[in-house]
């Protein structure tokens, strides 16, 4: 009985059909019921600004706010960011919309006068940081008394808690989730009258396409592009559905011109972000081809969308813009590997032989409870298909231990998953029960945070020792690295090769191009040979300056980021 009540309501938040009985609203009506709000509120005329001079000089104006709240000018605005890279793209897009307005940023706290958080509601970890640096903010604010200092919570926590968030701690002032931050002007307004704002609504087609993200970074050679938003895939695990919404895939003509902006600003690298890139489709394209089937042994608990352009149409448009310009691309599932994707990055020189494919746990068993929708198996199947269609390829993973349910012997399928597969780079995480998601309404959080540790320690353990072997084998290869600056702690040059690993090496004299000699700078190719080997980083030696192109004309793919000598 139970579990048709929940696939019927997983029906109705699929299908987005409003039912009284299970009391899931769709957009529509929820919309609706905000439009019915709206009628018993003030009218347009309230809306209207009498006086209908142009815009103000000074300030930003907002037509459809009153004068008395309009924003005051150049208020300086300090970014905090937590969470994934989504939210580092997120930021850029706020400040794109804020600095449009009249806003400043700075980096000086004691300048601030608003503080915008962009928080991150992964794992209970994650939340308890973000709360320790409100504790600070709040005392901060209290200290402030020469000027009025606004908090603002942005992303996932401010989508998770909505307006408890204010209940709970009372020094912020604006919430606004991830698909709200264009009203961000107009929610800042209103707290200069002393109101807290909150908007809290999921979007079913807001991509932030239009908005050109302006990077908090400047100087930075590698960048982020967000390509969609949102995941549908639901699985038991996991928040992210709840606080970034339905999946929806940005047109990838307003992807190809932030890629050529970005290249004619001198950037080499850009990541392609989403929770699912490789289930990307514009639908708003037709396309001539058949839609590719899903990879055996896969399944999804969503109906897949159809035509459209599609992730390996994307990349061929994207590598094409550039051919020095290193595209990688961030986070993909392993149900959407066709052999057209795969093809493509095995054939371009610059979409990166690095690929993610986060496989959660080692047990089948474990799978099924967290609905990945494959076995241990058909994961296994599908590495070797990848190896054997794009050879030298690096994988990475992401692993969870300690979900419900899972034994030892289920835990010790993770760590022979780990032994099995050469991963060079894992994310590994304790279990973290989060409120909302399947799990917490069908399982029990039942191993004991004690073990959870004690697991997480051993997946550390099987991780660090495998990858200093694999980069211990590198010793003697000769690496391309792209330079990105200078170490902290050492000083050297610090880069990253195709795998994203960090290369550090001493500044020299080294070959360039037109036959002269010159030193490393950000934004440089350089052949590097790598001489030492930690389990995070190498170090090595630079031969020559290059380019990407010319590192790899000649060269099989399998070799691509190994050639000795
Ligand atoms: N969409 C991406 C990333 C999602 S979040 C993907 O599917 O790969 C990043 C990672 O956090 C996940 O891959 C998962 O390993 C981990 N994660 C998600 N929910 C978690 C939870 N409740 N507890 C612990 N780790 C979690
Ligand atoms: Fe979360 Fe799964 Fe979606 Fe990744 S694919 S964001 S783990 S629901
Ligand atoms: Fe965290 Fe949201 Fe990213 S929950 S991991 S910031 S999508």
């Amino acid at each position: 009985m139970m579990f048709i009540r929940r696939v019927h309501r997983l029906s109705n938040l699929i299908t987005n059909k409003s039912c009284k009985k299970c009391r899931f609203y769709s957009d529509y009506d929820r919309v609706t019921t905000i439009k019915e709000k709206i009628k018993q509120g003030p009218s347009l005329k309230d809306f209207l600004v009498e006086n209908s001079e142009p815009i103000l000089t000074e300030s930003p104006r907002i037509p459809y706010l009153l004068e008395k709240s309009k924003i005051p000018t150049r208020r300086k605005v300090f970014f905090d960011v937590y969470g994934c890279q989504m939210n580092l793209n997120d930021t850029d897009i706020v400040w794109s919309i804020l600095k449009k307005e009249g806003f400043i940023k700075t980096d000086i706290e004691e300048e601030a006068d608003i503080f915008l958080v962009m928080t991150c509601a992964i794992r209970e970890g994650a939340e308890t940081k973000i709360w320790h640096r409100l504790d600070h903010l709040r005392g901060y604010k209290r200290r402030a008394k020469d000027r009025s200092v606004k908090i603002g919570i942005l992303g996932c926590m401010a989508e998770r808690l909505k307006e408890k968030l204010i209940e709970k701690e009372k020094a912020v002032d604006v919430v606004a989730g991830p698909d709200s931050y264009r009203d961000l002007p107009r929610l800042l307004a209103l707290t200069e009258s002393g109101q807290t704002a909150v908007n809290v609504l999921l979007s079913l087609d807001e991509t932030y396409a239009d908005v050109v993200p302006v990077r908090l970074n400047q100087d930075s050679v590698s960048a982020f592009i967000s390509i969609m938003r949102g995941c549908d895939n639901m699985c038991t695990y996991c928040i992210v559905p709840f606080t970034r919404g339905r999946e929806r895939s940005r047109p990838v003509h307003s992807i190809v011109d932030e890629v050529r902006q970005l290249a004619d600003q001198g950037v080499k690298e850009v990541t392609l972000l989403g929770q699912n890139v490789n289930s990307y489709r514009d639908v708003s394209q037709a396309t001539e081809k058949f839609d590719t089937h899903m990879v055996k042994g896969f399944k999804t608990v969503y109906k897949t969308k159809k035509g459209g352009l599609r992730f390996a149409d994307l990349l061929d448009k994207v590598s094409a813009v550039d051919p020095e310009m290193r595209i990688r691309f961030t986070a993909a599932h392993p149900k959407d590997f066709p052999d057209e994707v795969l093809q493509i990055i095995s054939e371009r020189p610059n979409l990166c032989k690095l690929l993610h494919l986060p496989a959660q746990s080692g047990s089948s068993a474990v799978l099924d409870r967290m609905r990945r929708g494959y076995s241990r198996e058909a994961y296994l199947d599908l590495i070797q298909h990848v190896k054997n269609t794009i050879p030298g390829v690096g994988l990475s993973t992401d692993m969870i231990c300690g979900f419900c349910g899972e034994t030892e012997e289920e835990f010790q399928e993770t760590i022979s998953l780990m032994e099995l597969v050469d991963y060079n780079i894992a994310f590994l995480f304790p279990y973290s029960m989060r409120e909302k998601t399947t799990a917490y309404r069908r399982y029990k959080d039942d191993v004991p945070e004690l073990i959870k540790k004690e697991r997480h320690n051993r997946m550390l353990e099987v991780y660090r020792r495998k990858c200093q072997v694999l980069n211990e084998a590198e010793i003697g290869n000769t690496h391309l690295v792209l330079v990105e600056g200078t170490a902290k702690k050492s000083g050297k040059i610090l880069g990253r090769n195709e795998f994203y690993l960090r290369v550090i090496f001493d500044q020299a004299d080294i070959l360039a191009e037109d036959g002269g000699r010159r030193q490393a700078k950000p934004g440089d190719y350089v052949a590097v040979k790598i001489v030492g080997a930690r389990s995070a980083t190498l170090t090595g030696v630079p031969l020559y300056h290059t380019t990407l192109s010319e590192f790899y004309r000649d060269r099989q793919w399998g070799a691509a980021r190994c050639l000795n000598g």
